[in-house]
């Protein structure tokens, strides 16, 4: 059996289209294909899990009524806040946007492991935070 050629393809032989309309529709199909799978790269479903990025908590003076970015993937190098290292990896997960309700100076987790981001819970002293290398999963 032979295959017919791409010229010959037609999607609605019966409603009477035109041959180049059939070709203007697979062109947008394998474009979209094209697209849902770079998308699919970018933006991974399942997402990376975080990694610890150090073993002791930053302290700094976050301002009240200004939005900060904690970096949650512990892949970036300005920690504890994000660079961007999470999309650029392809993680698939975000950074968690706060705003700071009054000025003072706070302890925010860089080893990823706490339980009430983005402040430090102590979490950092346990062993299986202390035996991870930096830059590991947990
Ligand atoms: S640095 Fe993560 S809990 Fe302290």
């Amino acid at each position: 059996m032979e295959l017919p050629d791409s010229e010959s393809v037609c999607l609605f032989p019966q409603a009477g289209v035109q041959h180049q309309s059939c070709l203007h529709t697979l062109q947008t199909l394998n474009q979209r294909r094209g697209i849902s799978s770079w998308l699919a790269r970018w933006f991974p479903k399942t997402p990376a899990k975080s990694v610890v990025a150090l073993k002791t908590p930053i302290k700094v003076e976050l301002v009240a009524g200004k939005t900060y970015r904690w970096c949650v993937c512990g892949r970036s190098k300005q920690q504890p806040f994000c660079d961007g290292s999470h999309f650029f990896q392809r993680t698939g997960l975000s950074p968690l946007k706060f705003k700071a309700q009054e000025t003072r100076v706070v302890a925010l987790c860089t080893c990823k492991a706490t339980q009430k981001p983005p402040y430090c819970d102590g979490t950092h002293r346990s062993e299986r935070v202390q035996k991870a290398d930096v830059g590991s999963l947990l």
